[in-house]
């Protein structure tokens, strides 16, 4: 991991109304860092990642992107500065091919300006391979289960030249082996040098991926950690609020 701070968000602050969803939330992201956010139910998680995607654009405090501050107009300005979101609900077209999905809107042409379908499978080769995905780049995206869904919004957030990768739950409808592979994907992502913001509620899975950990609760940072098995009270203190003992 290296100490390369890609991303530092600081004070961060968004009411709803009258609920207070974040308030004065610091995050660093390294270049190569698998970061979990954790947090109960209602914590912050997904506003947090949403200000750092450009969803949401009204808040407070600051963003900088290798020591530039920056403020996202919305997700495409995030987008163009390198940070891609995988949401629950993913973001490909299914009538489309893998290839087509990886190509949308920059399509290769030929000489005669038609589609240049061998750059595309190509392409997809490229962007997929890496990642030990072996998916037919022919196949409609929507006939593919959906962890082979989600390593195609991977590569195609790869070949966009993304630095960071944010996933909010993304084991969350994944069978078993699926999730293992999304795990070797996430190592093969933190070689390239990709920051991950990794948000789950399976603790098991955070200590067995993550390099750091970040807790929110009540809209605020309870603590920043090294997740570890020892380290399971203490994670489960933090996002409660009171010794995990009392809990039961
Ligand atoms: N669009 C919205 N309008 C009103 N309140 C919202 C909105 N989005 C989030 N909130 C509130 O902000 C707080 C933080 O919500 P957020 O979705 O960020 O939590 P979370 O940590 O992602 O929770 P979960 O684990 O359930 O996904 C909650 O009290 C939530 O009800
Ligand atoms: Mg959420």
């Amino acid at each position: 991991m290296s100490d390369q701070v890609t991303v530092a968000m600081s004070g961060i602050t968004k009411r709803f109304g009258g609920v207070h969803a974040l308030r004065g939330v610091d995050l660093t992201l390294r270049a190569g860092e698998v970061h979990a956010l954790l947090g109960e139910n209602g914590a912050g998680k997904s506003t947090l990642i949403n200000i750092l995607s450009g969803v949401v654009t009204d808040h407070g405090g600051e963003i900088s992107i290798g020591g530039q501050p920056v403020r996202f107009a919305g997700p495409a300005a995030a987008q163009a500065a390198g940070i891609a979101t995988i949401h629950q609900e993913l973001d490909l077209v299914p009538a489309l091919s893998v290839a087509e999905n990886l190509v949308l809107g920059r399509e290769p042409r030929t000489r005669l300006r038609t589609l240049d379908r061998r750059a595309m499978a190509r392409a997809a080769q490229d962007w997929l391979g890496p990642l030990g995905a072996r998916i037919d780049p022919r196949r409609p995206v929507g006939s593919l289960r959906v962890g082979e869904q989600q390593l195609v919004e991977i590569a195609k957030a790869l070949s966009l030249d993304a630095r960071v990768l944010v996933m909010d739950e993304p084991t969350a409808a994944l069978a078993d082996a699926e999730v293992r592979r999304l795990m070797s994907t996430i190592r093969a992502l933190r070689e390239r040098g990709v920051a991950v913001v990794y948000i789950s509620h399976r603790l098991e899975e955070i200590e067995h991926i993550a390099d750091r950990a970040t807790v929110l609760r009540n809209g605020e940072v309870a603590g920043t950690l090294r997740p570890d098995r020892a380290d399971r009270q203490r994670i489960i203190t933090l996002m409660v609020g009171r010794p995990a003992e009392a809990l039961f």
